[in-house]
């Protein structure tokens, strides 16, 4: 066995343990050799690779990033990007790749396979927003990273009874905002889920600090956005992938928030923080069973298949299946986080 693999997208800490436990299941399973591809895709085009082996990956487990490098480019951005891959897997006599990425990732991966070429996907994404599995690596590391900054934000917020808002990344979804509002005892969480109204947003703020000296942690994902004709919110730039370059909502919060109820109001960040540094051990048992089980799918040759987790099981889905509807969080999580919400004085209850 022979098999090429890569790393796509934005990284994520789990990645090394992916890459690390692939090799040892090609190795140790199949009596196989891996070859990694640097820079995502690019590196497939450009040919640009190095051998993959036990020894090369020891010492990565515990490392965030990927020893692989990764870039955003997608072979369909070519005319002949598919055939280049195919030419690629024939040079390199690859009984096919695997390919660990997100939800871009695995839109490549469906259609490589829909062309012929022997592709397995392994979802990785922060974001936690990947269909059809029920968690990716490196999610429960940035709600971590996320959870203690906002203890961290809870002391500083006390002493000046202020206001404080935390960014957090989740550009469609609100999961790690959730997760990381619930685990932190955030006061107000708002998600792309939800549209939110800053008015009732103020006044639930107000209420709650008319009941004595309380600081309030409002907890933002990127991608929340205001009830239509309530708030404007600046157009955001466009990368040159053509994502949104998405950051700036918890700034705007904070002044309005500030405006509104006359309580000093400030932001904090947290940016690529989330996505750095040494995943916990949750994202490195995950990353290291997907890897396993993505050497398993090619040897079954279950090409266009993607591996997930099901009930804590580790299944091959049809990759196709799993993209073009991102997850979102569920409404029960939804609704646990608004029953911390402080109540609203006219409408009561909790948003
Ligand atoms: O998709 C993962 C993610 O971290 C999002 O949460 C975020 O919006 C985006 O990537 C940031 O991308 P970049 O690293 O290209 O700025």
């Amino acid at each position: 066995m022979r098999i090429g693999i890569l790393t796509g997208g934005g990284d994520c800490p789990g990645l090394n343990a992916v890459i690390r436990a692939a090799v040892r299941a090609a190795d140790v399973d199949h009596g196989g050799e891996v070859i990694g591809f640097h820079d995502g895709w690019r590196g497939v085009l450009e040919d640009r690779w190095e051998p993959l082996d036990v020894a090369r990956c020891r010492g990565i487990l515990p490392r965030g990033g990927t020893i692989l490098g990764t870039s955003r480019d997608q072979p369909y951005q070519r005319p002949d990007g598919a055939e280049q891959v195919g030419a690629a897997v024939a040079r390199h006599g690859l009984d096919a790749i695997v390919a660990i990425g997100g939800e871009g990732t695995m839109g490549v991966t469906k259609d490589l396979h829909r062309d012929g070429i022997p592709v397995v996907g392994v979802p990785k994404t922060i974001d936690n927003d990947i269909a059809l599995t029920e968690m990716t690596f490196g999610f429960q590391t940035a709600v971590q990273i996320c959870t203690d900054a906002i203890d961290r934000l809870h002391t500083t917020a006390e002493s000046h009874d202020r206001v404080l808002v935390v960014e957090v990344m989740g550009r469609h979804v609100g999961h790690i905002a959730v997760w990381a509002g619930l685990a932190g005892g955030a006061t107000i969480t708002l998600v792309p889920e939800v549209p939110f109204d800053i008015a009732e947003v103020s006044e639930r703020i107000v209420a709650r600090h008319h009941h004595g000296k309380w600081a309030t942690i409002i907890v933002v994902a990127e991608g929340a956005r205001p009830e239509p004709g309530t708030l404007e919110v600046r157009k955001a730039d466009v990368d040159s992938y053509g994502h949104e370059v998405l950051g700036g909502i918890g700034h705007l919060v904070a002044a309005e928030v500030q405006d509104r109820t006359g309580i000093d109001a400030r932001t904090t960040v947290l940016g690529h923080v989330q996505r750095g540094g040494s995943p916990v051990a949750f994202d490195r048992v995950l990353g290291t069973r997907f890897g396993i089980a993505s050497v398993d799918a090619v040897a079954a040759r279950a090409f266009g298949t993607m591996v997930a987790l099901q009930q804590n099981h580790i299944v091959r889905v049809p990759v196709e299946d799993a993209i073009g509807h991102l997850k979102q969080v569920d409404a029960d999580l939804l609704r646990d986080r608004a029953l911390f919400h402080p109540p609203h004085p006219d409408r009561g209850g909790h948003g």
